[in-house]
């Protein structure tokens, strides 16, 4: 008998049992610890995962909101013509796919430099920008205008467009 009053085995057992259940606690509250943590973050960058809108992170100076953008990039029809990976809509060919645009250094395909101002006026009037385009002047307002502007400058860079 041991001091416990109970077999030396049967108490190595309790024992052993008790440190089981310390380790299960510290990873218990290390996990917490992660989720407090994870739940402070801000944004989160890089890739969403597959099935989830793309993460859209708005580019420094160019004015607008790219959530709401997003919205009207399908309410407005550009969807019909253009495809945008990430965005829920079926694929079209009419227009050049925009996944990547803010990188071109020219738009249409070289009527006018690259930059938010000129995407804007760009997609308010089109031929006014450039005569005999293929794309039609869809009477967009200018605040949604800049808003599509934003959406399609803050598309994280995708290699496979
Ligand atoms: C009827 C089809 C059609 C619709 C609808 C349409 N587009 Fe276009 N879009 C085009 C075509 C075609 C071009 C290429 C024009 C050219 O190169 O002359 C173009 C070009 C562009 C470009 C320049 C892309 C580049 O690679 O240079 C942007 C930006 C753009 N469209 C945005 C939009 C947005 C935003 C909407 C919605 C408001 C929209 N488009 C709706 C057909 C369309």
């Amino acid at each position: 008998m041991s001091a416990t009053g109970l077999a030396p085995d049967r108490t190595l057992a309790i024992a052993r049992r008790g440190l089981a259940c310390l380790a299960i606690g510290a990873a218990a509250v290390g996990l917490a610890a992660c989720a407090s943590l994870a739940a402070a973050t801000p944004t989160p960058r890089g890739p969403a995962p597959r099935g989830e809108p793309a993460r859209l992170t708005p580019a420094p100076g160019v004015p607008g909101n790219a959530e709401r953008g997003r919205a009207l990039f399908v309410a407005q029809g550009c969807a019909g013509c253009h495809t945008v990976r990430g965005v829920a809509a079926r694929p079209s060919l009419v227009g050049p796919n925009l996944t990547n645009v803010a990188l071109r250094p020219t738009l249409a395909p070289e009527a006018v430099p690259n930059s938010p101002e000129n995407m804007v006026r760009w997609i308010m009037d089109p031929p006014a920008t450039k005569p005999g385009t293929a794309m039609p002047k869809l009477f967009v307002s200018e605040a949604d205008a800049r808003d599509l502007t934003a959406f399609l400058y803050s598309q994280p860079y995708n290699p496979r467009n």
